[in-house]
């Protein structure tokens, strides 16, 4: 150990010497990554900061994954860090659920796609996002029904009912996919909720997620109940009003709803 920080650090004292001769040149960060061998492009780097981008946030509005990143995207989520992503997530909020004194009113709020079920099946065969948005193929898809749950969540979703927390579900998927999504859910585990809650929508016509879940969030608190957590794949699941007391954002660089 002490001989590699010793080499570390006789490199990084070379680069900045090297820099100091030439004044202007001072190596701030000398260990930098590189973007490739002569300044070529090396898609991979690119594609992880937009993930990273995607996630915090910080990249919106975006209508497609960029093309040269669905290889890497499909990596990610066939592979085991989306996985290991996700379980991190549910943990976090287990860990967080369990120092609560749970009460007859506290509920948790569980968005659907992406979160309680997967469409990874589905986005697979349409590159991961890198497609357009095909409402009529996605429909077709979500009323076969078959959507299995995100394996992480349904444990967090099991450990929760078993302290004694209740159930909501908030969808954006419309009143004419209730009875479908209602068995879906317990086709894929999940057998026991407060309440399903699914778009009116001529009531939210024209409004975004962010509008909409608030509004349906607005009316939970003012029944009564204390939103002790949220999860979701979508910021626009966990920002806006009545946000609930912490809130948890799964992994999603697929697609972007505002
Ligand atoms: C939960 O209840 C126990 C026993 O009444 C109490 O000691 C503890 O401080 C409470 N914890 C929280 C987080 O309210
Ligand atoms: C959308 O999906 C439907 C049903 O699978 C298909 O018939 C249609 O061609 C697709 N539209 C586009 C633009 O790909
Ligand atoms: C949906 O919203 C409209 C407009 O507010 C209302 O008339 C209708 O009853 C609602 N449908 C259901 C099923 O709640
Ligand atoms: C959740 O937030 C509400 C409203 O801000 C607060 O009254 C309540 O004490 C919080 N509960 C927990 C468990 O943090
Ligand atoms: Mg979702």
């Amino acid at each position: 150990m002490k001989v590699v920080v010793l080499l570390v650090a006789i490199i990084v004292g070379a680069y900045q010497c090297h820099g100091s001769e030439h004044g202007a040149n001072f190596q701030v960060f000398p260990l930098r990554m590189k973007t490739g061998l002569g300044g070529h492009y090396i898609p991979e780097v690119s594609c992880k900061s937009w993930r990273l981008g995607v996630e915090a946030h910080n990249v919106i509005d975006w209508k497609s994954i960029p093309e040269e990143c669905v290889g890497y995207i499909g990596n990610y989520l066939l592979g085991d860090q989306y996985r290991s992503d996700s379980k991190t997530v549910c943990r976090e909020a287990y860990l967080y659920a369990k120092t609560l004194n749970i009460t007859a009113k506290d509920i948790w709020v569980f968005d659907i796609d992406e979160t309680t079920l997967s469409n990874l099946e589905y986005y697979a065969d349409h590159g991961f996002g890198v497609e357009p948005y095909n409402e009529t193929a996605f429909n077709e898809w979500v009323n076969l029904g078959e959507a299995p749950a995100l394996p992480e969540s349904l444990k967090l979703y099991n450990k929760l009912v078993g302290l004694g927390v209740k159930i909501v579900f908030l969808t954006g998927r419309p009143l004419n996919q209730e009875t479908v999504t209602t068995a879906n859910l317990k086709h894929a585990g999940y057998h026991t909720w407060l309440k399903l809650i699914v778009k009116n929508t001529t009531l939210y016509s024209g409004t975004t997620a962010v509008t909409y879940k608030s509004a349906e969030r607005k009316k939970l608190e003012e029944e009564g109940y204390n939103i002790i957590g949220n999860i979701g794949d979508q910021w626009s699941d966990l920002l806006g009003t009545n946000t609930g007391n912490r809130t948890f954002k799964l992994p999603d660089p697929m697609y972007y709803i505002s």
